[in-house]
């Protein structure tokens, strides 16, 4: 049968295919994310697609099997995909170029020694590979390497190999010869990542699915991926700092706000269980302008440090940046202490910084950027052994916010002396199971008060 060949138009963002050219998505609101790409609608298509034997059966019938999960050697892989990898599973980890994607899962598979794995790389030569594992440093017989970017000459080997878990290194090398476009478009990035799911299925065996995101942040080709997979991992981080945050996007197995701590090392990715104490600078004299928020990133709680620089602007109009905080939610901080604390920022130059590349939208850390704008701008430092975590409101107010109890064992945890807190947290609090001084804080003059006398 003949091949009818069309030209359709993808959005790179989210897949959304129209007939005709656009300039602004009309599923995704995206501005100039069209792609020109060949559809192929043929026999070949058609044929692969066969019908199963699944009869519909009553809901009552049906015996809630417990997935059976492989647990990885990171503890902080395992937490991310909600308690080990779920076997048949489809897993996607996006992240920037560069950042760390390839070490991770090379590294995984290389410590999981009891396993078979099998790594699919259409990025790199079996040679850089091996340079990576040899860094690495982690020897293991069981791992076996593939170059391959044909989806069928995967699934051959597959069926050969019969690994307990696959890697492929990534999405957008694959190319499937059933459609015919380049690998990377829109239409070769939803094949194949389909037809990895049907070896995934198929054969039980769980694939990890590398994919390289935008700048903008959409993993490209992108969105489409996201609802084919079952669960989508993000890696993210500074790449002028060691710490990678992998973060849960979608889970069909398990929680999707979880979140995991590694460090980019001369040998590799480590983890870090115990966040708090690398993300706090450490420093022998106090300088101002520092404070530490107990906030909670995913399910964990964690001491993280925020610093600010308040100074005279040199220039006419007053700068304000923001690095890993809200930009919008800053100005807002600073409207609120200008405007109910009489403060007067609108001539000064603010600088707001989270120390480690951490990048965060806890509303509780806002009564730490408060406090370290406060300190900076009266130039007196705020005792170092003082936590933060409160939500600050429009009226001035200090607002309460989620697991206060997580919070302040946390900072209790570390030998913290007072935490701020609102006073609607405070209420009802069992204070005494902890050390720390709980300081119960109702407006943003009271914490001045308390702070500053
Ligand atoms: P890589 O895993 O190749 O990133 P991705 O697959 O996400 O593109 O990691 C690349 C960066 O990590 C590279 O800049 C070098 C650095 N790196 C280390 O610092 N230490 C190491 O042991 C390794 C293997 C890489
Ligand atoms: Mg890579």
């Amino acid at each position: 049968m003949a091949t009818k060949e069309k030209t359709v138009f993808f959005c790179k963002s989210c897949g959304n295919e129209s007939p005709k050219w656009f300039g602004k998505c009309p599923a995704c609101g995206e501005w100039n994310t069209c792609v020109e790409e060949k559809e192929v609608r043929g026999k070949k298509t058609e044929d692969r697609r066969q019908p199963t034997d699944a009869v519909p059966m009553p809901i009552q019938a049906i015996k809630n099997a417990e997935e059976q999960r492989i647990v990885l050697p990171y503890e902080e892989l395992n937490r991310v995909l909600g308690g080990g990898l779920v076997l048949g599973s489809l897993v996607l980890v996006g992240g920037e170029p560069g950042i760390g994607k390839s070490t991770l899962l090379l590294q995984t598979a290389l410590q999981l020694t009891d396993k078979r794995v099998l790594y699919i790389s259409g990025e790199e030569s079996a040679n850089q590979i091996k340079m990576r594992a040899d860094r690495v440093g982690i020897h293991n017989d069981q791992c076996l390497v593939l170059t391959e970017t044909d989806t069928q000459a995967i699934l051959k080997h597959v069926k050969e190999v019969q690994p307990d878990l696959v890697v492929v290194d990534s999405i957008q090398t694959l190319s499937s010869p059933y459609v015919d476009a380049t690998a990377g478009t829109v239409t070769q990035i939803r094949e194949t990542a389909a037809e990895m799911n049907r070896i995934a299925k198929g054969f039980q065996v769980p694939v990890f699915l590398i994919g390289h995101i935008t700048k903008d942040g959409s993993i490209a080709g992108p969105k489409i991926l996201e609802h084919i997979v079952d669960t989508v991992l993000q890696f993210e981080g500074d790449r002028h700092y060691g710490f990678r945050i992998l973060r849960t996007i979608k889970n069909r197995f398990g929680s999707a706000s979880e979140l995991g701590i590694f460090e980019m090392n001369a040998n590799g990715l480590r983890e870090v269980t115990n966040p708090s104490e690398f993300l706090l600078s450490q420093r022998d004299e106090e300088v101002s302008g520092i404070a530490i928020a107990a906030t909670i990133e995913g399910q964990r709680p964690m001491l993280i440090e925020t610093q600010a620089l308040v100074s005279t602007a040199a220039y006419g109009t007053p700068q304000r940046s923001g690095t890993g905080f809200d930009i919008r939610r800053m100005n807002m901080l600073l409207a609120v202490l200008e405007k109910r604390a009489g403060f007067r920022l609108n001539m000064k130059d603010v600088f707001l910084n989270i120390a480690g590349g951490i990048r965060s939208d806890d509303p509780a850390i806002d009564l730490s950027v408060v406090a370290a704008v406060l300190s900076s701008n009266a130039d007196i430092p705020i005792d170092s052994r003082y936590a933060f975590a409160a939500e600050v409101g429009l009226s001035g107010e200090i607002r309460a916010v989620t697991r206060i109890d997580s919070r302040i064992a946390e900072a209790d945890k570390l030998g913290f002396e007072k935490i701020f807190i609102s006073k609607y947290n405070a209420k009802g609090l069992d204070t005494r199971r902890f050390h720390i001084e709980v300081v119960p804080v109702a407006t943003i003059i009271d914490l001045v008060t308390q702070l500053f006398g």
